[in-house]
């Protein structure tokens, strides 16, 4: 069992927004972007001729679960790279973290970036280095103080379960390990949004509910998830999550709110 990890008396992930900014409310009462973790209005995404993504519109509430599905292809992988800002948007308006991507600068992208941690399958972690210096490396790139950052990694190394291989090279580690470390490397830096695409790809069974079981910690301590998975047995193992699924770059079915289209009141009123 992985128990909670706290840093500096708080949870890894952040339960509640920092003081600042009371939420903003539009005229109609309705809640300002402060309170939609993810806002994506008629997104639209092109690869050469074919639409990747076409018109795709949703609301994912801050501390939400998101499991996006669809067969191969079906643009899951887009959408996720989308959020992040790896891709620009070819039409729409998203809001991602407070951050308007349609609107989004490149000076801007690492601000973003420090708010949204990525989980991709094919993790990057350095064979050579040890699992300590693999998870370091996320804060060192973000200039954290020394002393700060050796708390850090040692209580989130804890957590995942991989104390006792802190000084082991990751090339000595089984897969399942390494994609501890990955995932070690992207929760240490406290993100408010978590994209993990196919995180549990390639695991046996009992690996698949330890990562599951990491996912929903951290969602419990307060993080947004967005995950895409082809695995229909990893849906049960969190029971209020929502889903969203594509097909062919749209959205074919979804348990979340569906939005209409507001009409255009405004001087009528
Ligand atoms: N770099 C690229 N260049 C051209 N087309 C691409 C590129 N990446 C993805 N596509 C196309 O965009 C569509 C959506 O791909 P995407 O990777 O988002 O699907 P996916 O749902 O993640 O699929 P999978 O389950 O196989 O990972 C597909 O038709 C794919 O062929
Ligand atoms: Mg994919």
């Amino acid at each position: 069992m992985i128990s909670p990890c706290p840093v500096r008396g708080k949870s890894l992930a952040n339960k509640e927004e920092a003081p600042g900014k009371p939420p903003r409310f539009t005229k109609s009462g309705r809640a300002g972007t402060e309170f939609g973790m993810v806002e994506f209005k008629r997104v639209s995404y092109v690869f050469g001729s074919s639409w990747a993504l076409k018109d795709v519109s949703f609301t994912l509430e801050k501390g939400g679960f998101l499991f996006l599905t669809g067969h191969s292809g079906a643009g899951k992988t887009t959408l996720l790279r989308l959020l992040y800002a790896g891709l620009p948007l070819h039409r729409g308006r998203a809001t991602v973290a407070g951050f308007e991507l349609h609107k989004l600068r490149r000076r801007h992208v690492p601000e973003l970036r420090r708010r949204v941690s990525v989980v991709f399958q094919d993790f990057k972690i350095l064979p050579q280095r040890t699992v300590f210096e693999n998870v370091a490396l996320a804060l060192e790139v973000r200039g954290v103080t020394r002393q700060h950052m050796e708390r850090r990694v040692r209580a989130i190394v804890r957590a995942l379960g991989l104390e006792s291989k802190s000084y082991t090279r990751c090339a000595h580690l089984s897969g399942g390990e390494q994609q501890r470390v990955a995932i070690a490397r992207s929760m240490v830096v406290n993100p408010k949004l978590i994209l993990a695409d196919e995180p549990t790809g390639n695991l046996d069974a009992d690996l698949t509910t330890d990562l599951m079981n990491i996912f929903k910690q951290f969602h419990s301590y307060g993080a947004t998830v967005i995950m895409a998975t082809h695995n229909r047995t990893i849906l049960n193992m969190v029971p209020d999550a929502h889903i969203l699924h594509l097909e062919q770059g749209q959205v074919a079915e979804t348990t979340l709110p569906v939005e209409q289209d507001e009409p255009h009141t405004e001087g009528l009123l």
